[in-house]
This record gives C-alpha cells, sequence and structure tokens, in this order.
C-alpha cells in the first residue's frame, strides 16, 4: 500500500525555539518511518522582510542542521530548500489566478504584519498564503504537521484545492492539519505575551542553540504570580504554558508532584522552575551539541540539500504536469 503523504516546512527567519520543535518538527520525526515525508526550508517565504543577502545561507544550513539534529533522517524523508524546487513558484503563480485580494487582506497574519510593519505591505506578503498552499498541494499532501497558529493556512490551502478542483477536475486533495494525539500545540512565550517566535522577544524564547546557563536563566525568569487561592483552580495562561513545557520534557512523575501541589495551593514557582530549567536544558542539549556539529560540516549539508531537491522535484514535476494540463497549458 502506498503511504500517504506529509508536507511541512519551516521559515529560515531565525534560530527555532521551542514551539517550532514542539509544534512541528516533534512530529516531523515521528511521522518519517510510517509516511512518505516532504520537509523542507521555506527559504522564500522568508524573503518577504528583505533579509540581508549575506545571511540566508547560514539561515538555510541553520534551521537544515537543526532539524537534522532533532532527529530527521534525510535518507528517510525528503529535507530541501523551498527554492531548489522552481515548480513550486510555478503552481503559486496558477494558483494565485483563483486567489481573490479581499480573503487575502483578510488573513490575520496579514493583518498583523500590516499593522507591525505598514511600510512593507508587499504582494509577497499578501499572498503568502498561496504560496503556502503551493509548498503543500505540489506533492498532493493530505497530512501537514504543523503548529496552532499556522491553521487559518491550512484552512486556505484547502479552499484553493477546492477551487481549483471544482474549475478543471478532481485533482488535489484536501490537506489536513496533523499532530500525533490530534491536537495542535501552541508554547507560548515566557513572559506571557503571545506565541514562542523566531523574531520578537528573544529573551522568552528559548531556541535549540541556547546554551544550559542561557536557559536556565530565561526559564527562572519566566512570568508567575504568588500561585493559586484556592484548591484546583483554574491556571493563567502562563502558568498552563509552564505546565505544558514541563509536561513535554519532564518526567510525568515529576509534572505530577507540581500538579498536585498546584491544586492544593502549597506550588512553589521557584521550585518548579529550578525543575524544568534541569530538564529543559538536559533536553535541548544534545540537539544544540548536534546541530552545532552539522554546520560545520557545509559539505554534507549541501549533499543533503541536493539530494533533497532531487527528491522533491521528481514529485512536484508529475503534479505540476497535471495541472498544467487541466488547465489547457499544453501545447504540443
Ligand atoms: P514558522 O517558520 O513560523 O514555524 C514553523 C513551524 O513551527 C510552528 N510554530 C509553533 N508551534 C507551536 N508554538 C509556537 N510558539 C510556534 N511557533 C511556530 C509553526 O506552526 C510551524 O509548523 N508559514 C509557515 C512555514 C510554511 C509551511 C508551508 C508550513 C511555509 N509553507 C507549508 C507547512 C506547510 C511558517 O511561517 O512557519
Amino acid at each position: 500500500m502506498s503511504k500517504e503523504i506529509v508536507v511541512s516546512g519551516i521559515r529560515s527567519t531565525g534560530h527555532l525555539h521551542l514551539g517550532n520543535y514542539f509544534g512541528a518538527i516533534q512530529n516531523y520525526v515521528m511521522m518519517q518511518e510510517n509516511y512518505d515525508c516532504y520537509f523542507f526550508v521555506a527559504d522564500y517565504h522568508a524573503l518577504t522582510t528583505h533579509p540581508d543577502p549575506k545571511e540566508l545561507k547560514t539561515n538555510v544550513f541553520r534551521v537544515l542542521a537543526e532539524n537534522i539534529a532533532s532527529g530527521l533522517d534525510p535518507e528517510k524523508v525528503a529535507l530541501y530548500a523551498q527554492s531548489d524546487v522552481p515548480e513550486i513558484p510555478e503552481l503559486y503563480l496558477l494558483l494565485n489566478m483563483s486567489a481573490y485580494k479581499g480573503e487575502l487582506e483578510k488573513v490575520p497574519t496579514f493583518k498583523d504584519k500590516v499593522r507591525q510593519h505598514p511600510d512593507n505591505v508587499n504582494a509577497g506578503l499578501l499572498t503568502y498564503p498561496v504560496l503556502m498552499a503551493a509548498d503543500i498541494l505540489i506533492h498532493r499532501a493530505v497530512k501537514v504537521p504543523v503548529g496552532k497558529d499556522q491553521e487559518q493556512h491550512l484552512e486556505m490551502a484547502r479552499n484553493f484545492a477546492q477551487r481549483f478542483n471544482g474549475r478543471y477536475s478532481e485533482f488535489f486533495p484536501e490537506p489536513q492539519v496533523f499532530r500525533f494525539n490530534n491536537d495542535t500545540v501552541k508554547i507560548m512565550s515566557l513572559d506571557g505575551n503571545g506565541k514562542m517566535s523566531k523574531s520578537e522577544n528573544a529573551n522568552n524564547t528559548i531556541f535549540l542553540s541556547d546554551d544550559d546557563d542561557l536557559i536556565k536563566k530565561k526559564i527562572m525568569k519566566a512570568k508567575t504570580d504568588a500561585g493559586p487561592t484556592e484548591p484546583n483552580a483554574v491556571m493563567p495562561d502562563y502558568i498552563q504554558n509552564l505546565f505544558l513545557l514541563m509536561h513535554l520534557t519532564s518526567k510525568p512523575e515529576i509534572v505530577d508532584i507540581y500538579r498536585s501541589q498546584y491544586n492544593n495551593c502549597n506550588i512553589r514557582y521557584g521550585d518548579m522552575k529550578k525543575q524544568l530549567a534541569e530538564d529543559m536544558a538536559a533536553f535541548v542539549r544534545p540537539i544544540r551539541e548536534h546541530a552545532a556539529e552539522l554546520q560545520k560540516d557545509e559539505a554534507l549539508l549541501k549533499k543533503i540539500l541536493k539530494q533533497g531537491a532531487e527528491k522533491a522535484r521528481a514529485s512536484a514535476s508529475v503534479t505540476i504536469d497535471g495541472a498544467r494540463k487541466l488547465m489547457g497549458i499544453n501545447y504540443y
């Protein structure tokens, strides 16, 4: 039986953090055995903010190295750079013909960017969800492991697929968000303000490249409060976030101890953070060390990118030929 097709990508806009790891990469690693996986560095998506050309390569190689260090095996999956697969921008162009200004302007991530950078509202930013749909549809993927923040983009990818199918012929499956326990994850920033992010709030974001001391320092400064005043109180979201991080990295019996202390109103957040800091440092350490090693071996990373691009293009070229034919773009 053929395996289900999976696609996901990460923008090369900075260092990867715990949100990227738990929201996406951890699922990639679990999927690589039983699915036909295409994972990529979304370097075109990083261009909307006009990064320094000198930094692009380092950023792409770092994302690649951090994915491999997290457990992705380039022999088992296609691991590639988006810009190495020209069929993606071609499909993007085709899909753009059925993507409407009104719907694109309504996308919350677009509206956020307009608010943050009113002087850089470029067409690439507006059509970001169309490029993302092309990334996914180019392999006719059915499952897309992403964090909660990408759900809206996935809904748009399904809309574009439906629209194409309705206009021409049934061709693209409708891709669905995927996560192993059926619950998409959102890791919040340690100060409780919004999600953990590559580009904002570095002091409250734990990066996979952070050393033990920095991880401990950041966690010890994470937002807490005076503690619950009644048994079994509802947790504020920033406390819930600490428990989530603990659940993801510490032993279950440790989490149980602190949860029961919380429920009995005798939790000491200082102790909890100390434990979490230890466990998190131990968790990140092997990933950081392996990624640093890999980044020194440029020849290996280049080979991996080339091999990934070949696998990705083999699948992408079949899809683009099919889409062109259905649209009538086949003249000889
Ligand atoms: P990006 O680069 O912002 O993030 C990469 C992945 O990490 C997840 N993520 C989070 N999950 C939980 N908590 C957080 N704080 C957090 N921050 C990031 C994201 O959900 C994502 O899965 N547009 C995408 C990249 C992309 C893509 C695609 C993804 C381009 N084309 C096609 C899937 C399929 C993005 O900017 O992700």
